[in-house]
């Protein structure tokens, strides 16, 4: 065989070497993190046209492409993984699971039917069952890793559909706060549902779901000739990090016969500590949960997860056959990741999970969750010291939301300090932050999630904050005096 038809099978001194270059890489980029900024990206669009090229008809060298992505296209970034990233809802991104992602890529096998990889299919059906456990489900359960939180709510709510609505389903309503996340609204849209089925549901003063709205709604719904199927929960809302009163929605859930969704996609992982368990209790009443190991469990992006308390529920919405595929297994143990999932191939996401778990056991995740929870209730306590910031959300998990609250000022003119406040902050580069609008006012977030993050960058965080926000009252706020700090329990 000529020479060129192997040029895409490296010799194994080659790939050890390649190996061993990436891996250098990789290891320096993560140990230098806390020293990076915890953003970048000024000449963003300049690099990014920079970057557009032509398909090469013949290869360059692996180390000038590592030069590439490495020195010139990665530090033009949100440094999502470091320590200083407090904005969106931060993830982290594990060592042990890039390793088993090479790993997984390495050997590559096939784990969407059981058939093809047993062994490797069970590694990932233990790490759901983990997850059942963690939130209480019983053995008659069931999910699977998908892409993330998105496609999770999508499978969600198309089991919901499937299980509670004729095949006509037009009439089916949703009902969600007004928090809920925009995946679920896009969701409903992509399982065929016009806009106007997703019925939005006002919060209280601490961002959970009216349940007294929600009833009323429910019964004005059903009197009007709707259909009411579904209804979402959010445990750890995106803006404010709020869990709705989870029992008292499974009563509702029960009473109307709906299908109770709760999405756990930022908070769900805290059920691994006692006060995540204790808030977001009656979690294990639900259908079905959605979960974010890309979040709530330091993984890399790409790793999300569904589970439904009654398995065969999730096997008989997704199930389709085709003559040209393996037997599938008729078994409540054995299963076939494209019969429960709308996926066919995909990545082996299990490795990812399982390894740094089996690595390091869930006690040190748990410790690490503990740490965020306490990370925020410190920060919240600072943040109450600051002159003239109002807490608009404690932290009911690893978020609070507030805003400098200038006495005397219009609405308008106090979110131009506000958003002058954020750029302040996140000019510094030691922390990121972003923003939320509640009611028409724009809000500032700490989310801690990243395990990366400790009190040392807490403590920066908190310090920029109260230089930035002298700052912004002495750039064209009020005047010291004329703020004055509020509470939750006080709006503005
Ligand atoms: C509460 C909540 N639900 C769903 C999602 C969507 O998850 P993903 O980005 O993994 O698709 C997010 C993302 O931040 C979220 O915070």
């Amino acid at each position: 065989m000529p020479d060129n038809m192997r040029a895409l099978e490296p010799s194994p001194e080659t790939m050890r070497e390649m190996a061993r270059l990436a891996a250098e890489r990789v290891v320096e980029h993560i140990r230098s993190l806390p020293e990076q900024p915890s953003l970048d990206i000024d000449g963003a669009h300049t690099l990014a046209r920079s970057a557009v090229e032509d398909p090469p008809e013949s290869g360059a060298a692996f180390e000038d492409l590592l030069d590439l992505v490495f020195d010139r296209l990665t530090p033009t970034s949100f440094t999502n993984p470091g320590p200083g990233f407090m904005a969106y809802i931060p993830g982290g991104g594990l060592y042990e699971s890039a390793i088993a992602d090479f790993i997984a890529n390495g050997i590559n096998r096939y784990v969407t039917v059981w058939t093809a990889a047993p062994g490797l299919v069970q590694l990932e059906v233990n790490v759901v069952r983990w997850f059942c456990r963690m939130v209480g489900y019983p053995a008659a359960a069931s999910g699977f890793l998908s892409s993330g939180g998105s496609l999770s709510n999508f499978s969600a709510l198309f089991t919901a559909r499937r299980e509670r609505l004729p095949e006509n389903f037009l009439n089916g309503a949703i009902y969600a706060s007004d928090q809920v996340h925009h995946s679920v609204t896009r969701a409903a849209a992509l399982a065929g549902f016009p806009e106007s089925a997703v019925r939005t549901v006002p919060v209280d003063g601490r961002f959970r779901i009216r349940i007294d709205k929600l009833e009323r709604r429910i019964r004005d719904d059903r009197q009007a000739g709707s259909e009411p199927f579904l209804l979402v929960g959010s445990a750890g809302t995106t803006n404010t990090g709020a869990i709705d009163d989870l029992d008292a929605l499974a009563d509702v859930a029960q009473r109307e016969n709906l299908w109770l969704h709760l999405d756990g996609a930022y908070g769900g992982f805290f059920a691994l500590t006692e006060r995540g368990r204790e808030r977001m209790s009656g979690i294990e009443r639900a259908d079905s949960i959605t979960l974010d190991p890309h979040k709530g469990l330091f993984l890399p992006y790409g790793t999300g997860c569904l589970l439904v308390r009654d398995g065969t529920a999730l096997k008989r919405a997704h199930t389709v056959r085709a003559d040209y595929m393996p037997p599938m297994q008729n078994s409540d143990e054995l299963v076939d990741f494209c019969e429960i999932s709308p996926e066919l191939s995909r990545d082996f996401r299990g490795l990812r999970v399982w390894l740094p778990i089996k690595i390091h056991g869930l006690a040190a995740f748990r410790r690490l969750l503990d740490e965020k929870l306490d990370l925020a209730e410190w920060a919240h306590e600072r943040l109450r010291e600051i002159p003239g910031i109002e807490i608009v959300a404690a932290p009911q998990l690893s978020l609070v939301a507030f805003r400098l609250a200038p006495a005397g000022f219009g609405l308008e003119e106090a979110n131009r300090i506000n958003r002058d406040l954020l750029a302040r902050i996140n000019g510094r580069k030691r922390v990121f932050l972003t923003e939320t609008v509640l009611d028409g006012r724009f809000v500032l977030r700490i989310c801690v999630l990243n395990f990366r993050t400790h009190l040392d960058r807490m403590e920066m965080c908190l310090e920029d904050i109260r230089v930035s926000a002298a700052e912004a009252v002495d750039a064209g706020g009020p005047k010291e005096h004329e703020l004055e700090s509020r509470s939750a329990s006080e709006p503005a």
